[in-house]
């Protein structure tokens, strides 16, 4: 199989995680970076392989790529997204896929206009643990579900936000924890729970006074389904505590993930240091098996960098589905679907009412 040539939009730190991850992968080369600033692309260049570029537009006429990964700032990913499918490149965006709907739904249309693939990483619906749930959920083994419950108590520190003049910022992040390091959470609640249809929700600023954007928000969500949901994430818990998505089905059975221990990592600063393990499995008949999948999870975290591993499991399937002209595990609807529910709390918060979700 001849590799598909990929070029890496944003030589930043999720930037030298798809590096490693492309390089792991046999389907990909790595055939071009990309950076306003020349001296990360050339050093990237130097460091990972590929031709460097300091523009987008020059990348895509002359580094012969065939797919990018963008891994710019969110509020920068529709421009660079659009460009690639207009030249008919295939692209996996980062998450969030934009900050605003309008971004998302520009980028949907260029895909489809191109006849392009879309993909938004989201690369915990990777976790083993994840992937049991939602195999357990589509098996009718809860029944229907009927309750999700999303939480994160996390931490970033002061430093974290003046890392780059990007972030904290509503102009150029878009939000905070709502948009930032829920994102995968966020996609994860809605690949178990289905779509939304009305959301109530605030945000506050509990204790990053240099940062304009939430640290904190809650939400209560009723699915399509008639399920409900609540949502409370945060990164204002210091030392950061866990994350976990919990699921309750209507036979009363219930399934869970702890993806994260302590603070949610943070690309090219920290890493994935504790397993995700299921810490929920009320499943008749399987309640003994928790403790088994724990240990499967353990041992094979033991064997895997599991911060690049999920991100080049993502990058396979991408390709798979270029390869196999079909859809990617994370589509770019889905990417919407997340931008949708985090605007709408934003909105629910501002206008002190629910709000409707649903195209
Ligand atoms: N999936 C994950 O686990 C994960 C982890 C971290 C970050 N992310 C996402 O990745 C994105 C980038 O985050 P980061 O932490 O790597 O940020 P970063 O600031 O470290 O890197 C961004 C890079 O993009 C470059 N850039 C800006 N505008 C550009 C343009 N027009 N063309 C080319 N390059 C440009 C910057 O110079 C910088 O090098 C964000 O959307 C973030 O949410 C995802």
């Amino acid at each position: 199989m001849t590799p598909v040539r990929v070029g890496l939009i944003g030589c930043g730190k999720v930037g030298s995680l798809h590096a490693v991850a492309v390089r792991s992968t046999a389907e990909a080369e790595l055939a071009a970076v990309c950076d306003v600033s020349g001296e990360r692309a050339e050093a990237f260049a130097a460091r990972y392989g590929g031709r460097a570029f300091t523009s987008v537009d020059d990348m895509l006429r002359e580094g012969r790529v065939e797919a990018v990964v963008i891994g710019t700032p969110h509020p920068l990913h529709a421009a660079a997204a659009v460009r690639a499918a207009e030249a008919g490149v295939h692209v996996l965006v980062e998450k969030p896929m934009a900050a605003t709907l309008t971004d998302c739904d520009a980028m949907l249309a260029a895909a489809e206009k191109a006849g392009i693939t879309l993909g938004v990483i989201s690369q915990r619906r990777w976790y083993e643990p994840v992937v049991r749930m939602k195999a357990a959920i589509d098996a009718g083994k809860i029944g229907r579900p009927a309750l999700g419950v999303f939480t994160m108590y996390s931490w970033r520190e002061p430093s974290y936000y003046t890392s780059d003049p990007w972030r904290g910022k509503w102009d150029t992040e878009g939000g905070g924890v709502l948009v930032n390091q829920s994102a995968h959470h966020l996609d994860m609640l809605l690949w178990f729970m289905g779509p939304v249809a009305e959301v109530c929700g605030y945000w506050a600023n509990v204790n990053h006074p240099t940062v304009e954007v939430d640290d904190t928000a809650v939400a209560v969500v009723r699915f399509r389904s008639g399920g409900l949901g609540s949502i409370v994430t945060s990164v204002s818990q210091k030392p950061g505590i866990r994350s976990t998505i919990h699921v309750h089905g209507t036979s009363g059975a219930s399934v869970g993930v702890e993806t994260d221990r302590g603070a949610t990592f943070i690309a090219g600063m920290t890493g994935v240091t504790e397993p995700p393990l299921n810490d929920l499995w009320t499943v008749p008949g399987e309640e003994h098996l928790l403790a088994e999948f724990q240990a499967e999870d353990r041992e094979r975290f033991a064997r895997i960098d599991a911060t690049t591993h999920y991100h080049a499991v993502q990058i396979r399937d991408f390709l798979g589905a270029i390869r196999e002209n079909r859809p990617p595990l994370v589509t770019g609807t889905d990417g919407r679907a997340v931008v949708e529910l985090f605007a709408a709390i934003y909105q629910s918060n501002r206008e002190g009412r629910p709000v409707s979700l649903g195209r």
